[in-house]
């Protein structure tokens, strides 16, 4: 059985201030049914953890370098993430790909730094408007999770999110129909690569414009186990639907 995560991804948003939303978090979700993440920016995650020590709420990064330490100007290793007192590291954002020129062999080699740091890796692949458009979506899909999964890749230590590109940030999503054919395609490919039991316990999470009103639709998809959000995990207002959405879903299950 899949434990639910809703995991919230910051992005570079948020200042100290806004830490105060945590509280409110971990007030309203105390006990819940499902796993919990924020992400915020790596200035707030010493101060983030700190907050929701000993809560249902767990913290992560956006980023890290594969290196554990070394002469890398304004980088950060996955073992001073684990110091400040982070869970887990969103890598190979698409945004990451896309601005910093991030490669899936890249992608590969931090999370293999963050699976020795102790960390959760939360791997993000997706297509882009044109490849989808251009019928390539499965082959894409399955070039990134072959290239940016190690093999130390478990059900522990590793969580896969599948986000459109143009999903993101946009309020587009697309159709249930989509969503559960590109899980169902990353179940099958990671069962055959980790075999059933390894392949089956990964949790693979859907992200891109994921809303309270979306939320209960997306979750009901075969093989999506959470939302990585963005936009909407920044006020609890906004994100607290959607885990209300996943802790329905986790209890009809
Ligand atoms: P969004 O972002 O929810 O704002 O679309 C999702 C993400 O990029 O993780």
């Amino acid at each position: 059985m899949r434990r639910k995560l809703a995991a919230g991804n910051w992005k570079m948003n948020g200042l100290r201030a806004d830490l105060a939303m945590l509280e409110t978090l971990r007030a309203a979700h105390e006990g819940c049914a499902v796993d919990l993440l924020i992400c915020p920016p790596l200035p707030l995650v010493a101060a983030a953890a700190e907050a929701c020590a000993g809560s249902a709420v767990a913290i992560g990064a956006q980023d890290c370098h594969p290196e554990d330490a070394g002469a890398h100007t304004g980088d950060t290793s996955a073992p001073m993430l684990a110091d400040a007192g982070a869970s887990a590291v969103i890598l190979g954002h698409s945004e990451r790909r896309a601005d910093h020129g991030e490669t899936s062999d890249l992608v590969r080699a931090k999370a293999q730094a963050a699976h020795a740091a102790g960390l959760v890796a939360i791997i993000c692949v997706g297509e882009s408007l044109e490849q989808r458009e251009a019928q390539n979506t499965l082959d894409i899909i399955g070039g990134q999770l072959s290239a940016s999964i190690p093999d130390t890749a478990t059900g522990e230590n590793t969580v896969v999110a599948y986000e459109p590109c143009w999903a993101i940030g946009t309020g587009l999503t697309p159709t249930s129909e989509q969503i559960g054919d590109v899980h169902d395609f990353i179940r099958a490919r990671l069962e055959r690569r980790f075999g059933a039991g390894g392949g089956r316990s990964i949790r693979l999470l859907y992200g891109g414009s994921v809303k309270g009103a979306n939320a209960a639709e997306i979750f009901a998809v075969s093989n999506v186990d959470g939302a990585l959000v963005g936009g909407a995990s920044l006020k609890a207002d906004d994100f607290s639907p959607i885990i209300n959405a996943l802790a329905d879903e986790a209890k009809a299950s």
